[in-house]
């Protein structure tokens, strides 16, 4: 199995459905309403600090990009209600290492939509468009062990922890620990249909 793209290409980010929601390419004018989670202090305590102005709209601009296929570059959805069209959210990755074909997940919602399985279906869905259309062997997902809610979002869709790092990351002023998940390509076919 290799990956289906080659390394440094564009490719046009898809929208992804699912039965609540959809998953569709970020647009800058999205900036007002991911501007307000990602500068929620609380939104933002087990990732790093809340961010400046100038840092939302330079993450909003780079999401906003096709995708790109090169080491360590965030490629985003924003994550849409059907029911209203609103945003709600936005689940990224990016490629960890290209000849092991593996990729890094990250995900944020706005609280006024958390606990109702919105990231749990959002995370279903690009993980399926990861390894079927793209083709990683293995996707990984690093999390605060304090981040409960994280953690069954993970644990929910399949994600084993495979490493803790104590004192591991520095989130402003403090040390923070790490857990490592990882999901393999044959467990995720194993478990969902097709
Ligand atoms: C983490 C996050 C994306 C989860 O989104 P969500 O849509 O609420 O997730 P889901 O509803 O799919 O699942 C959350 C699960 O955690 C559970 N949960 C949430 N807080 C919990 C807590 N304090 N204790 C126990 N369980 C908790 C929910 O009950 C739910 O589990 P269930 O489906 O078994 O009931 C969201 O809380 C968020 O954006 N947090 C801030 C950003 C962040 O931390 N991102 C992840 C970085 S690793």
């Amino acid at each position: 199995m290799t990956l289906k793209m080659a390394l440094n290409t564009q490719h046009a980010a898809p929208t992804l459905s699912s039965k609540n929601i959809y998953l569709r390419p970020v647009i800058k004018a999205d900036y007002s309403v991911i501007k307000v989670y990602r500068q929620d202090p609380e939104n933002c305590r087990y990732i790093r600090p809340a961010e400046s102005d100038t840092k939302t709209m330079a993450i909003v601009e780079q999401l906003s990009q096709p995708w790109l296929f090169s080491l360590g570059h965030w490629n985003g959805l924003a994550i849409c209600l059907k029911d209203d069209d609103s945003l709600v959210g936005e689940i990224a990755f990016r490629i960890e290492d290209w000849e092991s074909q593996r990729a890094e997940l990250g995900y944020r919602l706005s609280g006024e939509v958390a606990g109702q399985g919105i990231c749990s279906a959002a995370i279903n869905l690009l993980i399926d468009y990861l390894f079927k259309e793209l083709g990683f062997f293995k996707l990984v997902a690093k999390c605060d062990p304090r981040n409960i809610a994280s953690i069954r979002v993970l644990e929910k869709s399949g994600f084993e922890k495979e490493a803790f790092f104590k004192l591991h990351y520095l989130m402003g002023d403090e040390w923070t620990d790490q857990y490592d998940y990882g999901l393999l390509f044959n467990d995720w076919i194993a478990k969902k249909p097709c």
